[in-house]
């Protein structure tokens, strides 16, 4: 699968989840959390629960973001989203590896009522505090269902009492952190959104960042940064042809018993043959979902390549 760009879509918005099936984000992320007030949120649960099949029958893959366990509306947020065709769920403000225990029952239960099997619906955890980023080892590991983490950063900025700036310097740690953690656990890990809306020069520069810490994609709220983010977090062609060539190099080095070889002046070992691997595979996947969507409007089941971290 493919999970560069996570596009939120508010779920009061009934307008804006009809039209989303035509969007190209690798994941269409339904949301009840923020941008929707709390006297919306029963009216936005229906909407969510009427969308998700259609956008999973378009093809889409579909999350929902659901309110913290702090909330205690995590539980009415599942159960209308879970169903066939929802792939995943997104803990908001995930504080410990308690609330990730809670909201695995909680999920599993919803699975059960509404036919689906249980512990398919994976979770992917926000941390949005200081104290959930120091918790965040424990939290990664708190569930099977985990398949990736997310950096809440204007939260965490707001934990801290810190300024969010477009240089984004201030969450430099906590991206770090959440990279780290997110590989130990086998995990992926996703950048917060950028905000400004029509400024796409910072939004690559904010996306560049999160890649080179270890970062696979990025949520956005806007269609228009889809692309750019799908830029950023896809090898270029000149990086598929150089990782092509560095794997026939160690082809022919272990052909010939070498552990090293070199070419153009480059050093090519095990390291750099399985990083050159890891980006032949992502290029394989980006290909077959694209033509999936062309043929079956699918987003495609595409398996990206063994590394968990694939923005590298
Ligand atoms: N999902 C789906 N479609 C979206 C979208 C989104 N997040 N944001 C914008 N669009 C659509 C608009 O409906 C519009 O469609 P149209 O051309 O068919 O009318 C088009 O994209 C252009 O939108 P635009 O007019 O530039 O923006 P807007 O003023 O309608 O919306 C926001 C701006 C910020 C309100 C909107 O992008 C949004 O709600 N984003 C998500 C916010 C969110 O989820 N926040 C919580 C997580 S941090
Ligand atoms: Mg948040």
């Amino acid at each position: 699968m493919l999970y560069r760009s996570h596009l939120f879509v508010p779920g009061g918005r009934e307008e804006l989840l009809d039209k989303a099936g035509n969007l190209a984000a690798d994941v269409l992320c339904l949301d009840l959390e923020e941008s929707v007030l709390p006297e919306e949120k029963e009216r936005a649960r229906g909407l969510v629960s009427a969308a998700v099949p259609k956008l999973a029958e378009a093809g889409k893959t579909v999350h929902v973001r659901v309110n913290s366990i702090q909330s205690g509306d995590t539980r009415d947020d599942l159960a209308g989203a879970v169903q066939a065709g929802l792939s995943g769920a997104v803990l908001a403000k995930t504080e410990s590896a308690a609330s990730v225990r809670q909201v695995d029952v909680l999920l599993r239960e919803q699975e059960l009522a509404h036919d689906v099997k249980p512990g398919t619906v994976d979770l992917i955890v926000a941390i949005e505090s200081a104290g959930g980023l120091l918790r965040c080892e424990e939290i990664s590991r708190a569930s099977t269902r985990i398949t990736g983490l997310m950096l809440g950063g204007e939260d965490f900025a707001f934990d801290m009492g810190i300024r969010r700036t477009k240089g984004s310097h201030e969450l430099t740690h906590a991206r770090s952190e959440i990279a780290v953690c997110a590989r130990a656990a086998g995990l992926q890990a996703f950048d917060t959104p950028w905000a400004h809306i029509d400024d796409i020069e910072g939004l690559i520069a904010e996306a560049e960042q999160a890649r080179s810490l270890g970062f696979s994609g990025k949520y956005v709220i806007h269609p228009k940064h889809i692309q750019p983010v799908h830029d950023v977090f896809s090898p270029s062609e000149d990086e598929i042809i150089y990782a092509r060539r560095v794997l026939g190099a160690w082809e022919d080095a272990q052909a010939k018993g070498l552990g090293a070889v070199q070419l153009d002046g480059h050093m090519v070992d095990r390291p750099i043959a399985e990083r050159a691997k890891h980006i032949v595979g992502q290029a394989a996947a980006i290909t077959s979902a694209a033509s999936g969507s062309e043929s079956a409007g699918g987003s495609g089941s595409a398996t990206a390549g063994s590394g968990a971290a694939s923005g590298q």
